[in-house]
């Protein structure tokens, strides 16, 4: 059955890529842009650039309005209460080591950080090495077979001595939704702080983030169909208020002479120096564009994506799907096949998708993998993509066998 996307020729990167012959399946670790988020990149520079909060000409104006719309717009995306809520980052990793800075002297020795053994590196390393700075212990959440964090363990494992919780929503390998209701509940239960990092999930439909019950939420712009270069932390406002500032310079003052200066609450406190206004800028105009799309038409085309990729995947012999994904997106090895020499030969047969780890060291090893192949979708893939794929992966897996 023919799967067209109605969204595919409203990104012109698309049609670019086919054109030199390929494929793009690798979404997750970047997305490309819709037509409307380029109008909004050139627009800036072709009215006029300007650096915002600072300026009072025109240009300057109408820059920080722009940047500050997207403020209100990320607010309102993730239902948060307020725009002050919400801070830009370069991405989700500086969002997390900016949380690894700004929570350091909340945690004393002998206190636990708890993760899980699926997170991406820019959930692990910036609280292993907290840890390390301040005698910590970080202590691992186990998994079940399904790619999910194990609440039994979890309820076992998150004591009275745990201060923080940071777990992803979505695993970049597995792609499956943590459950995190049950897991924050069993964080707030011992008084510990809770981080979601939404890099994966925040694609993947609409959240309403104060819902969800975490005290910090962070994602990327550029998997979320938006530019690259910036990001978001959203903080409930307590959570807020225990920050330390961490990166000092302009704007992010108040008054400063030659021996101190006092600083600005957030979000402008913890935005110092020009932030990538641009890209704010883009960002706003990829979620005005989100917004005017049909969230079930998006899912439903997705899924019915998915289900063609793993139903090829399991009709072939010696493939081993890692876990259960639940968002289109198949993380898989090969029997005998090593993952690098597969995407090499797929590479060159046009099909982009990504091999090796996946900033996942721990977890790969965990699964007795040095690497693996990850396909994944975006709302403009459509079921010609897939078949170029799996003619693709047949050629190559013949000729390595
Ligand atoms: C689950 C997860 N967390 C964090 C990140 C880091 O995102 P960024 O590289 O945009 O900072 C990624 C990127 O792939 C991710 O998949």
């Amino acid at each position: 059955m023919s799967l067209p996307s109605p969204w595919r020729t409203d990104f012109p990167a698309l049609a670019a890529l086919e054109a030199e012959g390929q494929t793009y399946l690798d979404s997750a670790a970047t997305s490309q842009k819709p037509q409307a988020v380029l109008d909004a990149l050139l627009g800036y520079y072709v009215s006029g650039a300007a650096n915002v909060h600072r300026a009072q000409h025109l240009p300057g104006e109408r820059a920080t309005r722009a940047f500050e719309a997207t403020r209100s717009k990320v607010a309102q995306w993730l239902n948060a209460a307020s725009p002050a809520q919400i801070l830009f980052t370069r991405g989700t990793t500086e969002a997390i080591n900016l949380l690894a800075y700004g929570l350091e002297t909340q945690f004393h020795p002998g206190e636990q950080i708890v993760v899980s053994a699926l997170e991406h590196h820019a959930n692990l390393l910036p609280w292993q090495q907290l840890a390390q700075r301040r005698g910590l212990e970080l202590l691992i959440l186990p998994l079940s077979a399904d790619g999910s964090i194990d609440l039994d363990q979890a309820a076992q494992l998150i004591g009275p001595r745990c201060r923080l919780l940071a777990v992803s929503q979505l695993s970049n390998v597995l792609g499956r939704w943590q459950p995190l209701p049950e897991l924050l509940a069993l964080a707030k239960a011992r008084g510990a702080l809770t981080l979601v990092d939404g890099a994966q999930g925040a694609v993947h439909g609409r959240h309403d983030v104060p819902a969800l019950g975490c005290d910090f939420y962070v994602f990327s712009s550029h998997k979320l169909y938006g530019p690259d270069g910036v990001g978001v932390l959203y903080g409930r406002d307590e959570a807020l208020q225990r920050l330390q500032h961490w990166q000092f310079g302009g704007e992010m003052v108040q008054v400063a002479d030659y021996h101190g200066a006092t600083f600005r609450p957030a979000p402008l406190g913890f935005e110092a120096g020009t932030p990538a206004i641009a890209a704010v800028i883009g960002l706003g105009a990829a979620l005005d564009y989100l917004a005017s799309l049909d969230p079930a038409a998006i899912a439903g085309h997705e899924a019915a994506l998915h289900a063609k990729l793993l139903a090829g995947l399991a009709a072939r012999d010696g493939i081993r799907l890692l876990g259960e994904p639940q968002v289109a997106l198949a993380s898989f090895s090969v029997e005998g096949v090593h993952s690098a020499d597969l995407a090499h030969l797929l590479s060159e047969q046009g099909i982009a998708v990504r091999a090796g780890h996946h900033c996942a060291m721990p977890l790969l090893k965990s699964l007795g993998l040095s690497g693996a192949i990850r396909v994944s979708l975006g709302l403009y893939n459509d079921s010609s993509d897939l078949e170029r794929f799996f003619s693709a992966l047949d050629q190559a897996l013949e000729l390595l066998r």
